[in-house]
């Protein structure tokens, strides 16, 4: 079998497309990783080459030291994946120590993995120690309806969460944790990885404010579906602040719990104004 055919090259390019097609990666905007496990990357070693020159990440993630990550490239575009995967991403191994990559396959006509390879790998690190290895994806996008409420709101992991928790009932479910929010910073760097992956000890989700919002995953669907909600949320924050500034009912702190209770979720409760009730 080609790598091309591989299930997680093809899981991989759908959500790029799926991506693309909500509109969330105007030219090059967005990146996307998948930490492969052992078994999905050993059928494939054959078809891999070991020999390329090994480059400094810019950061040092020692826990994900000789592991495989599928990454997409930088200043490529989203919407070229589907036609042609081979020059828009690829595969690389970190290593022993966790301070540099190489390129396995793919970029074919050259190129370098994206400029937030740094904190792609600084957050897979956080989370598959904080998750026992279950959470694989890291996806980076830039929707328009997320990106306008941070010109809105204050800049606060509490704001943002109860806002976008009240805009749809199922949002307190899908990120019971809540969000994080890191303020204005130059991208592509060290910096910003550390401050985004310091939050992803708490959250799933990490709101880029005036740039985007990266959101981490077991899978590639859950990767998607988490920025899909959180975008859904804040279009429905746009429309009604387009129409009002004061909302005549919400969801309530009191709902909140009740889902809670109804759905056996653990809310965060630092995001619930009101004292936790016995449930
Ligand atoms: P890359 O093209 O390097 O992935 O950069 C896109 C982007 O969204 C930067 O934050
Ligand atoms: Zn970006």
């Amino acid at each position: 079998m080609k790598v091309i055919d591989s299930d997680f090259v093809k899981k991989f390019i759908k959500l790029a497309d799926d991506g693309n097609k909500m509109g969330w990666h105007e030219r090059n905007g967005g990146n996307l990783s998948y930490r492969i496990p052992e078994e999905e990357i050993a059928p494939f070693h054959s078809k891999l080459n070991y020999s390329g020159e090994w480059i400094d990440i810019g950061t040092s993630v020692p826990e994900l030291g000789g592991m495989h990550f599928i990454v997409s490239g930088s200043g490529k575009y989203m919407s070229n994946m589907l036609a042609d995967p081979e020059n828009n991403c690829a595969i690389i191994e970190l290593s022993g120590e966790g301070r540099k990559y190489r390129i396995l396959w793919g970029l074919k006509s050259g190129g370098r993995p994206t400029s937030e390879l740094p904190t792609h790998l600084m957050n897979h690190e956080v989370k598959m120690v904080a998750t026992g290895g279950e959470h694989r994806v890291i996806y980076h996008c830039h929707p328009a309806n997320l990106i306008a409420m941070t010109f809105i709101l204050p800049l606060e992991d509490k704001i943002f969460t109860h806002e976008l928790w009240e805009m749809m009932t199922e949002c307190p479910i899908i990120f019971p944790n809540g969000l994080g929010v890191v303020k204005w910073m130059v991208p592509g760097g060290r910096d910003i990885a550390v401050v985004t992956s310091e939050k992803m000890k708490k959250y799933d989700a990490v709101i880029w404010a005036h740039h985007g919002l990266f959101c981490s995953a077991p899978d590639f669907d859950l990767a998607f579906g988490l920025a899909h909600t959180i975008e859904k949320a804040a279009e429905i924050f746009i429309k009604v602040r387009s129409v009002t500034d004061t909302k005549r009912q919400t969801i309530t702190d009191p709902d909140f719990l009740k889902l809670a209770e109804a759905f056996k979720i653990k809310l965060n409760n630092d995001f619930i104004d009101l004292p936790t009730l016995d449930m």
